[in-house]
């Protein structure tokens, strides 16, 4: 059984929940850790629906048994087929514990299995499917674009001449690759390598700003939009979607600044250190 901290649990509450009665959505249930925490918070008569890509996530779901929640899987690029209108939506984006702690599943880099890494296991493109055949020049792009990779180009090449040799399949072998070039003291060297490759395999930044403009048409007059993001490319995309024309035409604007979690919620859940809340209200 995986166990899971939700990050800024009390900021998602204050700035979410504005009206127990109303309807909102939880876009990312994963362990259900926020969508419990919502439902504590809504009155009989408060709605929440929750969504999530993993098929895995359902059985989680079926164990809040709780008139007021429903639970389907979904993509963010699908919310709109929801067809509610809603007081409030939240994003926690990236992975679920159970997907990072489960080494079948391919996500982590210090945990040794397949190089799999879909979010929803019935999508075709694994990594290791990718990593064998994309050309040299689509894995430096993804490299450098999704992972901010300074190395994109060397990486893809070695990447390139080795699987001539033998293909890559599991997560230790590409992760010790990776650290066999890497002079990286910091952090792991494979870090920016596994996030670019499980983003451009679940197709993130597409699947974020279909969700967040959907989000912006659901919701409600004084509906409000919660996202938390957990490095520079998923807060670029949040910051670069509520200060677009697309946003301004949709109603939705930015409210406070950024938040991020207390020293205590980083020192008892380290996972937190690198959160960063946006907040957005729908003004008509
Ligand atoms: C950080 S976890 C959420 C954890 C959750 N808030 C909790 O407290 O247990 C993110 C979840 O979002 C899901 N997810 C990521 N991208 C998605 C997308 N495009 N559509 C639907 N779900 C997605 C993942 O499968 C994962 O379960």
């Amino acid at each position: 059984m995986f166990t899971h901290q939700p990050v800024m649990i009390n900021e998602t509450i204050k700035n979410l929940v504005h009206d127990p009665a109303g309807t909102y959505l939880d876009c990312t249930f994963g362990l259900g850790g926020h969508s419990k925490e919502i439902l504590e918070n809504l009155n009989d008569n408060g709605r929440l629906i929750a969504i999530d890509r993993d098929k895995e996530t359902a059985q989680y779901s079926k164990k809040i048994e709780d008139k007021r929640f429903h639970f389907k899987n979904l993509n963010f690029s699908e919310i709109e087929s929801l067809n509610t209108r809603l007081d409030g939506i939240f994003f926690d984006l990236g992975n679920s514990s159970m997907q990072l702690d489960d080494p079948d599943r391919g996500f982590s880099f210090q945990k040794d299995g397949p190089l799999d890494m879909r979010m929803n296991k019935e999508e075709e493109m694994t990594a290791e499917q990718w990593i064998n055949t994309a050309t040299e020049k689509e894995i430096s792009d993804v490299l450098f674009h999704l992972g901010e990779e300074r190395k994109s180009r060397f990486y893809a090449k070695k990447i390139v001449e080795s699987r001539k040799k033998s293909k890559f399949k599991t997560t230790a072998q590409l992760s010790l690759f990776i650290e066999k070039y890497s002079s990286s003291q910091k952090r792991h060297p494979a870090t920016n390598v596994f996030r670019a490759i499980r983003m451009h395999i679940n197709n993130e930044i597409e699947e974020m700003i279909n969700g967040f403009k959907s989000a912006a048409c659901l919701l409600k007059k004084n509906g409000k939009l919660i996202i938390i993001s957990f490095h520079s490319i998923e807060d670029r995309i949040a910051k670069n979607f509520l200060r677009s024309e697309e946003a301004k035409n949709l109603s939705i604007k930015k409210q406070g600044k950024p938040i991020k979690p207390t020293i205590n919620e980083i020192k008892s859940n380290p996972r937190s250190r690198s959160a960063i809340m946006r907040i957005a209200i729908k003004n008509v």
